[in-house]
């Protein structure tokens, strides 16, 4: 049993392989965080200690005894306005306009398996040890409830968490503040890792100590965005790869959030995570529920290669679609930087050629494909083919495509439309802006409003008519703009700040419908880049595209930071061409596809402009991730050097679960005359093993492997990569 409540106590005992995490219900019906760490068979009720603090404010009924003060204790979930005045977890503008909350116990349930949410993602049961627990709490005065829920997988060590919010009162309430977790450490000796970045630079790992206020991470885009990512990391300041304790925290959620870390003056951190506070204010009326959505925590007290792992284990068999969790996506060539929108079938068929003939096995058409795209100002809302680019529409050329020996993909971005389009002509108010005052554009487009059903239906009766006759086995779902002039003219004004949640779960269920109508397609979620790179996405999707930058030397700060929460076989990772079209850099197709391997590996260029040497190297390339892929991107992830402070080199490794391969890539950043050797020491091996490393004609055993070290080549150029394939034979 993962969930237990001791009776006598009032003790909620929540545990999993190696974590406890407990709450009690504390005097007057308060729900008290007690302890969440490594595992434990006592209850924690003997770790609060309830002591006067001086200007306390105290709870009604705690009469002259002014120790109990809130303040201090430990709320599961607190509310605003009744003394505890750190941020909070829910705040409700109530019927006679007071702003308060006051939550208390009132009953719980324990359930076998994982419950689900409503129009949201979350974590699939999967046939894991789950179990669910479920605690009522009200406040007396509004009848306001909030019932908490609880999912424990014990094998993974992963708590998730999510509350639902239900007006059981008479008057309509405005929910302005309802996050999805609240966490509370007893100390103040604590780092944040947070994922910060922009267009082609995303998801960079920044660390630093928390202090006394807050510390906010969040977006208020309209998508969980490029600048920072919904989710976050909290550590002892010694914590390394392999020791110290970490805590992770991800939402499932891919629209506004904000993630808040506060300290105060009595050494204790709370950790709030939900949707943004700042976008959000929704009427519930009499009977209503408002759903946050879901957010997943991990514990390791062996540090941040545990804690990721945890991750990437419950993203692979309890989020992404089922049907995909065993397949390696096939290695494809997408068309985008080799043409950009102007192009013709023939110019495509010419890529997919050669990149057939090297051995690749998908090819994906990119943007311009329909309505009157010729040029990025035009055409979105339109999900026709355009003839004049592709004479035989997408039934035609997909069955070209499958002929030539390859799958077919194609590219759409069905949240936006442009003026210059039919569906705006027809529908000017379907997109979100605000009447009477003229819009942001972000590359000339307006997104459209999917808080609205209708829309949604539309948009997903024009795919699938374009889509259903044709052979398709990917698509790529891009979404290019930050959400401005928000305001929907289907809902009045009192109700306005709904309209950024409502979008979200509108996009919900659009990719559900498709998801549904086409389960054999592998979608993967994109969004200027990793612009909406969240674990929301990845309920519907196993991949995302990781960035617009494709410089290899780039994108080993933004996989490393990707990696911490991410696991490989999710990030989208192609090679493409050199000078690199967003740096300008030049390294080796090898170092590129070194990058690539750990991830889901492609191409991003025209193969036919390369050299010959190249395109020979193309070929062992692609053969090489047909045979290794399931190793270096669906292997156990261990980072075995932090980017960020080590400037020679770069190593990472992957491996199987039987731990009889794995792929180690390295590269060296700078080289040097008269350079001392690095002797890189591996990770996750088995000891006794004896593993040939075939690039060397080697043969070692894992325990030199990784506590003497492999010796790594000194190379005369920068930026060059190694990769290293050990196989226990
Ligand atoms: C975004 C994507 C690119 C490409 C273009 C097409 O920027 O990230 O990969 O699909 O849109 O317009």
């Amino acid at each position: 049993m993962s969930v237990r409540y001791i009776e006598d106590k009032k003790v909620f005992l929540l545990n999993t392989k190696h974590t406890s995490y407990q709450f009690r219900v504390a005097e007057f019906g308060f729900l008290e965080h007690l302890y969440y760490g490594r595992k434990i068979t006592d209850t924690a009720d003997y770790l609060p200690v309830r002591i006067r603090h001086g200007f306390e404010a105290n709870p009604y009924e705690s009469e002259k005894d002014r120790t109990i003060c809130l303040d201090v204790l430990e709320q599961e979930y607190p509310g605003f306005g009744v003394s505890d005045f750190r941020v909070s977890a829910i705040s409700v503008i109530n019927g006679d306009g007071s702003n308060c909350m006051d939550l208390r116990y009132v009953s719980h349930k324990v359930t076998d398996g994982k419950y689900r949410l409503h129009g949201m993602p979350s974590l699939r049961d999967n046939g894991g040890t789950w179990q669910t627990l479920e605690v009522l709490m009200r406040d007396p005065y509004t009848q306001v409830e909030v019932t908490l829920v609880y999912g424990v997988l014990e094998e993974y060590d992963i708590i998730t968490r999510c509350a639902r919010i239900k007006n059981a009162g008479e008057q309509t309430v405005f929910v302005n503040a309802a996050h999805s977790a609240c966490i509370s450490f007893p100390t103040d000796q604590m780092d944040m890792i947070s994922f910060y970045g922009s267009w082609g630079h995303e998801r960079c790992a920044e660390r630093t100590p928390v202090r006394h206020g807050k510390i906010t991470v969040d977006s208020a885009r309209g998508i969980s965005s490029h600048y920072q990512n919904p989710s976050a990391i909290l550590c002892s300041p010694d914590a390394t790869e392999d020791g110290g304790d970490c805590y992770g925290i991800a939402l499932v959620y891919s629209g506004n959030f904000a993630i808040t870390t506060e300290v105060n003056d009595f050494k204790q951190t709370r950790l709030v995570a939900g949707v943004n506070p700042e976008t959000l204010y929704w009427e519930l009326t009499k009977g209503s529920i408002f759903e946050t959505p879901e957010a997943v925590i991990t514990y390791s007290f062996q540090g941040l290669s545990k804690m990721s792992q945890n991750f990437h284990r419950t993203v692979k068999h309890h989020l992404i679609p089922p049907q995909f969790i065993h397949e390696r996506c096939p290695v494809l060539i997408n068309n985008w930087e080799a043409t950009m929108i102007d192009f013709d079938e023939e110019m495509l068929v010419n890529i997919a050629g050669k990149a057939k003939e090297l051995g690749v096995e998908m090819f994906v058409m990119d943007d311009g494909w329909f309505g009157r795209r010729t040029d990025e100002y035009r055409g979105l809302g339109d999900w026709q083919c355009n003839r004049e680019k592709l004479p035989s529409g997408i039934p035609g050329f997909s069955k070209r495509i499958h002929d030539m020996g390859l799958k077919f993909g194609i590219w759409i971005e069905p949240e936006m439309v442009n003026e210059d389009s039919q569906l705006y002509e027809e529908h000017p108010d379907w997109c979100i802006r605000i009447p009477g005052r003229k819009p942001t554009r972000q590359r000339y487009q307006l997104i459209l409003d999917f808080s609205r059903d209708e829309v949604v239906e539309a948009i997903f009766q024009q795919l699938y008519e374009e889509f259903k006759d044709a052979q398709i086995d990917y698509i790529k779902w891009d979404m290019n703009r930050s959400m401005t002039d928000r305001f929907s003219s289907a809902l009045p004004a009192h109700r306005q700040g709904e309209v950024c949640h409502r979008y979200v779960l509108g996009l919900y269920k659009l990719m559900e419908k498709m998801t549904k109508a086409f389960p054999h397609v592998r979608f993967e979620g994109c969004s200027g880049g990793g612009g909406r790179f969240d674990l929301g996405v990845l309920y519907y999707m196993p991949q995302i595209w990781c960035s617009d930058d494709t410089d290899a030397v780039e994108r080993i700060h933004i996989q490393y930071g990707t990696s911490m929460i991410y696991p490989p076989f999710v990030m989208g990772a192609h090679v493409s061409e050199c000078p690199n079209q967003q740096t300008g850099r030049t390294v080796s197709i090898d170092t590129r596809a070194a990058l690539a391997y750990f991830g889901t590996f492609g191409y991003e260029l025209d193969l036919n402009k390369i050299s010959e040497e190249e395109q020979k190297a193309v070929s062992r390339q692609v053969k090489y991730y047909q045979e290794h892929g399931l190793v270096s991107a669906h292997g156990d992830y261990y980072r075995l050097s932090d980017p960020e402070t080590e400037r020679e080199y770069v190593a990472f490794m992957s491996v199987s679960n039987d731990k009889k391969e794995a792929v180690v890539g390295y590269v060296q950043r700078v080289s040097g005359a008269n350079k001392g050797i690095i002797y890189l020491r591996l990770k996750g091996l088995e000891e006794q093993a004896v593993y040939e490393i075939l690039e060397l004609g080697i043969k070692l055993s894992g325990a030199a492997l990784m506590y003497a070290g492999l010796p790594m080549p000194v190379i005369k150029a920068d930026n060059e990569a190694r990769v290293f394939t050990l196989m226990v034979r």
